[in-house]
């Protein structure tokens, strides 16, 4: 049944998005000194090889974070957010400062990404049911001290790491999605995690893909919110591909942000535009934020 690898697709426009708006969550959460509790229901291996075999089948990395990386022109400088973004990929690849010609080698996974920002008073809880990624994972960051990783199911484990102690956290739900039941559960999951911690961010990755569950997710997660999370929602939505002949294939994918940061949408509304036309592989791409009254 656990069939999908994130290898294949690490560093793809997918992963620019997510990682991107992650980056943005867990930078505001470091504001303060109270220290923050991060969970990853489906933590993937951690970070992956950009030079292996399943990285190496259909390059997609090269269609995202490798169309970032070859910007070199400073008069086209990148957005704030995305530089932040981009810097966490350079530091992944051991880039000493100011390098920006290193070579890309190796991207972070969302677990990679938050142990880069985590400080001593923060936690991560991570979760990972794939016997190789999480053994991949456990041998990365089992060790380090804060983190927990554990070969669980992630929408299962929610009860028993939510809410974090200290009243600051981000939760991140990133299904596969190769069963079409992670549509549901994804809502539910994060319903679950703001009824058991109702200010805390919770964060939703989901496919653009021709599928009705697909098309209906947004509506049912902006409905959740609206009830259920304190300080709203924001959604954010990149559309890069066209798909096959028939329409099919990832086109492109949405973040989805309970009880966001006031600062989420100001500061990603001007990047989401700019990086559909950076990524963009059709002529009708087209990114864009909208948001709850709320948030
Ligand atoms: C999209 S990948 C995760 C990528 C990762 N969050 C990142 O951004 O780097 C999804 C992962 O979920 C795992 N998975 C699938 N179902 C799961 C479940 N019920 N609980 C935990 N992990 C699961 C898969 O094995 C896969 O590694």
């Amino acid at each position: 049944m656990l069939a999908y690898r994130h290898a294949f697709h690490a560093g793809n426009h997918a992963d620019v998005l997510k990682h991107l708006v992650l980056v943005e969550l867990l930078t505001y959460l470091n504001e303060k000194d109270k220290g923050w509790r991060y969970v990853d229901t489906h933590a993937g291996a951690g970070g992956y090889a950009l030079q292996g075999h399943y990285a190496q089948k259909h390059r997609e990395h090269e269609q995202g974070i490798g169309r970032l990386l070859q910007r070199h022109d400073p008069a086209q400088a990148l957005p704030a957010p995305l530089a932040r973004y981009v810097q966490q990929v350079r530091d992944f690849n051991g880039a000493a400062p100011g390098d920006t010609a290193a070579a890309l080698r190796q991207y972070p996974g969302s677990p990679a990404l938050a142990r880069a920002l985590m400080r001593p008073q923060d936690q991560l809880r991570l979760f990972e049911l794939h016997p190789t990624e999480h053994k991949i994972l456990a041998g990365y960051l089992g060790h380090e001290p804060g983190c927990e990783v554990r070969l669980a199911d992630g929408y299962m484990a929610l009860k028993s790491v939510l809410p974090a102690p200290t009243r600051r956290g981000l939760t991140l739900i990133d299904p596969p999605y190769e069963l079409k039941t992670d549509y549901a559960r994804a809502l539910a999951a994060m319903r679950e995690a703001l009824t058991r911690f109702p200010e805390g961010i919770v964060m939703v990755w989901l496919p653009q893909v021709q599928l009705v569950e697909a098309a209906q997710l947004p509506q049912r997660l902006k409905a959740a919110a609206g009830t259920l999370a304190r300080k709203g929602w924001v959604h954010t939505r990149l559309t890069v591909a066209r798909g096959d002949e028939r329409g099919y294939g990832l086109l492109g994918s949405s973040v989805f942000v309970a009880n966001p940061p006031h600062t989420l949408a100001p500061r990603l509304q001007p990047v989401l535009p700019w990086l559909a036309r950076e990524l963009a592989q059709f002529e009708g791409a087209k990114g864009f934020v909208e948001r709850s009254a709320a948030a």
